[in-house]
């Protein structure tokens, strides 16, 4: 399912957080959303995800206008993960996964082998077994962050929206992460801050600064020293954008030289 993005702009208490946002996500592709704290990811996340502010307004999905789509027609197109996803300390890992089928159950329907699936895959993808009867208090950062894509996956949506889902998780679980939403025929739309990972296994890249898109397209176009120079204020190398992997480098000046010699405590 295509996602397009047509002039939003996002005003809160009189400061604009999003000035005239075009973009286009294909079916199937892995958007991510790259930008400085406070440019504007989540904001625009929130706002792919139907959310206030702007409750879908500039949305299309496909041909349809996302804000005029029900909430629960919404739901079984589209999962959100948030950047501080919370939920009931009490919850079970597995009860939280099974929260991802509510949007494909009406209230008294029983639970079927579909649904059943939907959740054991989840829960085999993000490596949850073992942990399926723990209480959402007794996760760790993580675990917890699994715990929620995992959800996320179980709603078996057309596009997934993620917020920073790297955060917490160990290298290992990054780059299967990674693998895998690059691997999911669903369009993604994920917001990060490692640009190497963004580089590698994204198809396309929006940059946000101060609210505005400072550059959109494919990694190798857009991640250029020059771009990054720019966005986030550091010197980068880049490598040859056609050898098999891209890799960033970065070197920045320190604020303050370093003493020439040991501070005198006497
Ligand atoms: N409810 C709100 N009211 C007023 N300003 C807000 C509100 N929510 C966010 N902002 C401001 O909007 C700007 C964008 O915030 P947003 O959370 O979208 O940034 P971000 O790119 O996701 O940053 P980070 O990398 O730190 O997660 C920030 O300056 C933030 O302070
Ligand atoms: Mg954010």
């Amino acid at each position: 399912m295509k996602i397009s993005v047509n002039n939003l702009s996002v005003m809160l208490q009189r400061r604009q957080i999003l000035q005239d946002i075009c973009f286009e996500s294909a079916a199937g592709q892995t958007t991510g959303l790259l930008g400085p704290n406070g440019s504007g990811k989540s904001t625009l996340l929130r706002c792919l995800a139907g959310l206030p502010p702007t409750g879908g307004r500039g949305v299309m999905l496909d041909d349809s206008a996302l804000f005029t789509m029900s909430q629960r027609t919404r739901a079984r197109k589209l999962a959100f993960v948030a950047q501080h996803a919370d939920t009931e300390d009490s919850l079970r890992v597995e009860e939280i996964v099974r929260l991802g089928r509510t949007p494909h159950r009406s209230a008294f329907s029983r639970w079927r082998a579909d649904d059943r699936a939907a959740v054991d895959r989840a829960i085999e993808q993000m490596h949850l077994q073992a942990l399926v009867d723990r209480c959402w208090h007794q996760l760790s950062g993580g675990e917890r962050q699994r715990c929620q894509i995992a959800r996320a996956l179980a709603q078996n949506p057309s596009i997934l929206l993620l917020d920073e889902p790297t955060n917490h998780l160990d290298i290992q679980h990054q780059l299967e992460l990674m693998l895998l939403i690059s691997e999911l025929p669903v369009t993604v739309v994920i917001a990060l801050h490692d640009l190497n990972l963004a580089a590698n296994y994204c198809q396309q890249l929006v940059v946000l600064n101060a609210g505005k898109i400072a550059a959109c397209g494919a990694p190798e176009n857009v991640l250029t020293p020059a771009l990054i120079q720019s966005t986030w204020n550091i010197n980068a190398t880049v490598s040859d954008p056609l050898a098999s992997n891209m890799y960033i480098q970065f070197s920045y000046r320190q604020r303050r030289p370093l003493p020439d010699r040991p501070v005198s405590t006497g």
